[in-house]
């Protein structure tokens, strides 16, 4: 995983694997996704159908699931997968030896 300069906004022991955590990056809040195979996804925090917590959805390798209407975001891009709804934002996303994350600028899509 390449490493992101940017300030640290937690650590990997806020995250359960599996799960993802809601952080204040700048003023906004970005979701950050611990996955199975240990590896690390950013994505905008709030849902843009209608504001719901990105960071309580269910997880796959490469999905997250809206907690409120079932909208399906890829982790990857931010792309709407389930109906071509509006997306979130990606964002590049790393994590230290010491487990500290960092969050960096947006991924075009
Ligand atoms: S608020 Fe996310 S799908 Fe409706």
């Amino acid at each position: 995983m390449e490493e992101v300069d940017a300030p640290v906004v937690g650590h990997l022991e806020d995250i359960p694997v599996g799960e993802g955590r809601a952080f204040a990056v700048a003023g906004d809040q970005v979701a950050v996704f611990r996955l199975r195979d240990g590896s690390l996804r950013a994505l905008d925090a709030v849902c843009p159908h209608r504001g719901g917590p990105l960071a309580d959805g269910l997880t796959d390798e490469r999905v997250v699931v809206c907690p409120l209407h079932g909208y399906t975001y890829d982790l990857a891009t931010g792309q709407e997968m389930s109906s071509g709804a509006t997306g979130v934002c990606a964002y590049q996303v790393s994590a230290d030896e010491g487990g500290a994350i960092r969050i960096g600028p947006r991924i075009a899509r």
